[in-house]
């Protein structure tokens, strides 16, 4: 399985921080975001990574990552997005890196306590299809600003709702995606959102349309740096603490 990390967008609700530099770069506690999800594939036993990214601090992730080796990824390949026109559409630049290969995505801004290997080991053993990482979250008003899933009780996801007026479960869709190849053809058949962007939620609901849509929730911590700067905090604080992508 080779790993995709997400690293672009304009980070707007980290102003003026992100006008000065790619969200992404930006330090949760002692070293750049980027690193954390890194390090996630790394540990999970990907190290086959592409890293997605765009605007105009892209060089920087060449000066920080160089060649990968230093973080334990193999192979290191940099993909650049022209415009901030989505996750979904950032995705699609790995097309050719992915070579028709299954794919476990991250996005850059999300930070985990604990381990995923277990979810890449499940992945691994589904037939087809794809396979999201929920985060149990109580609070309904950071669900708001989430994916969140509709379930029926029974281990499967019923729809998932983009930035949900009432949330349909207890539960945030992480950032942290596995897709098979067809995900590749999913994505030029999407339409922008009212944000104007590729959601990745639209293509996670055809994947739960044609019925081969999985999940595992997390254990631990999960935290969405990029999300506000109360999250931006809360994750620093919980890693200063606690550490990060710990056994
Ligand atoms: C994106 C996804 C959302 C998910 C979140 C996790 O939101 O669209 O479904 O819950 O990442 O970090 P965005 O950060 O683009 O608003």
């Amino acid at each position: 399985m080779k790993g995709v990390i997400l690293a672009g967008g304009s980070g707007t609700r980290l102003h003026p921080l992100t006008r000065i530099t790619n969200k992404h770069l930006l330090p949760i506690y002692d070293r750049p975001m980027v690193t954390y999800s890194i390090e996630c594939l790394v540990r999970a036993g990907i190290t086959e990574l592409m890293v997605v990214t765009g605007g105009t601090h892209a060089g920087e992730f060449l000066r920080l990552l160089g060649n990968g080796h230093e973080y334990g990824i193999e192979r290191l390949s940099y993909a650049y997005q022209e415009r901030a026109g989505g996750i979904a559409d950032a995705l699609g630049l790995a097309e050719r890196f992915a070579a028709g290969e299954r794919v476990c995505v991250m996005l850059a801004d999300n930070v985990v306590e604990r381990s995923v290997r277990s979810s890449v080991e499940n992945f691994e053993r589904q037939e087809r299809g794809a396979r999201i990482l929920l985060a149990r979250e109580e609070d309904p008003e950071h669900l708001r600003h989430l994916g969140v899933p509709e379930l029926d009780g029974d281990g499967r996801v019923l729809r998932i709702v983009e930035k949900p007026e009432t949330p349909p479960s207890p539960f945030a869709v992480t950032g942290i995606y596995f897709y098979d190849a067809d995900v590749f053809e999913i994505i030029p058949g999407l339409v922008p959102s009212g944000r104007g962007e590729l959601e990745i939620t639209d293509v996670n609901n055809h994947y739960v349309e044609q019925g081969t849509m999985e999940y595992d929730v997390l254990e631990g911590f999960w935290g969405d740096a990029g999300e506000s700067i109360d999250a931006y905090y809360a994750v620093n604080d919980f890693v200063r603490a606690n550490g990060a992508n710990t056994e």
